[in-house]
């Protein structure tokens, strides 16, 4: 069984972690979240991995040199141009000749749903497509998936407004899908799977979705990704866990680091205090310089004090400075 992985978009919303190097290989833990959604993959029993790739393909051909990943062989299908989430299924699932049912997967969440569930799922009932839900606390800030009693989608509500939500399950973007799906995409724009070919299907009466209440989480916004990676180190995932201070790190005798994930090569000089935050590869806490809740893949220098704050690899926080809520370099900046 094969599976499509999304990892060819900006990840915008994460800048400036994200203006070198894409999303999905940002590091949740230790490894990136690509080799964490591989790996949950293989574990329900995926076989190859097509990466459908866009913006940015380098990064990931240098990760995996030997054209494997988490142990699965990766087929790599570099779009010339973004085509939008279904524009690349098409695109990857046609570079790589699927023809048989097959499993797609944004490369940005993290989750512990079992595929092989969700593949017993499609066949049972007889799906084109089968979408992977999962409950969230506030359904009026996301497009809410509505199931009838068999499970099939009856329809999408974008926004409930709060009071009148008839669901609280949303899209947590994981798909099994039949070849007959790839037919439904237009080429030569942009299209969107959620927008455009997931309504063509409900109408159809031919999507199902399955609810599961595993950990779930989509990365893609700074607060999402820190917690992504305080929740492993915390011990909230079903399969992994990680270490709080990576063996390559380096932390000053005298620093205090509590309740955070330090990457290989960061970091922590004399005196500095780093709480419930992410010192990304490379990063430098100087000393006496205090972090909290935030991603940092840059320089905090001396003395400086930081709360939520994303500081990316070009990024410097100057000697002294305080900040609160603030991206360095400043992504809406020219
Ligand atoms: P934002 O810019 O912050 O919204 O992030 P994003 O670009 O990752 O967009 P979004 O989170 O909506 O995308 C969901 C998944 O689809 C992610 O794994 C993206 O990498 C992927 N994706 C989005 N657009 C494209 C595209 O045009 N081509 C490919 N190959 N993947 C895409």
């Amino acid at each position: 069984m094969r599976a499509v992985v999304l990892v060819g978009g900006f990840g915008t919303r994460l800048r400036p972690l994200t203006s070198h190097t894409p999303k999905p290989m940002l590091p949740v833990g230790h490894r990136t979240i690509l080799e964490s959604v591989v790996e949950q993959l293989a574990r329900g029993g995926i076989t190859e991995v097509v990466l459908a790739l866009g913006f940015k393909p380098e990064p990931f051909v240098e990760a995996f040199p030997d054209g494997r990943c988490a142990g699965l062989p990766l087929v790599y299908a570099v779009e010339p141009e973004p085509l939008d989430t279904a524009g690349a299924i098409r695109f990857a699932a046609e570079a790589a000749g699927v023809n048989e049912t097959f499993v797609v997967v944004n490369g940005d969440i993290v989750c512990d749903v079992d595929v092989s569930r969700l593949l017993a799922f499609h066949r049972n009932h007889g799906a084109e497509g089968t979408l992977h839900l999962t409950a969230v606390e506030n359904p009026s800030a996301f497009g809410v998936v509505v199931l009838d009693h068999d499970g099939r989608v009856e329809r999408f509500v974008e926004k409930p407004p709060p009071g009148t939500e008839t669901s609280n399950l949303i899209n947590a973007g994981t798909y099994v899908l039949e070849p007959s799906v790839i037919q439904r995409i237009p080429t030569g724009r942009k299209v969107s799977v959620e927008r455009e070919v997931f309504p063509a299907m409900v109408a159809d009466g031919s999507l199902y979705g399955m609810p599961t209440d595993d950990y779930w989480l989509d990365t893609g916004q700074p607060h999402l990704y820190l917690q992504a990676n305080l929740d492993l180190l915390d011990g909230r995932r079903s399969h992994d866990g990680c270490d709080a201070v990576s063996t390559a790190a380096s932390v000053a005798v005298d620093a205090v680091v509590r309740h955070s994930v330090v990457g290989a090569g960061a970091e922590v000089h004399a005196g500095a205090h780093v709480e419930d935050s992410v010192l990304l590869p490379g990063a430098t806490v100087e000393s006496g310089a205090s972090v909290f809740g935030s991603l940092v893949a840059g320089r905090v220098a001396a003395g400086a004090s930081i709360v939520n704050c994303v500081i990316g690899t070009d990024g410097v926080v100057h000697p002294g400075a305080s900040l609160r809520d603030a991206r360095v370099p400043n992504p809406t900046a020219p």
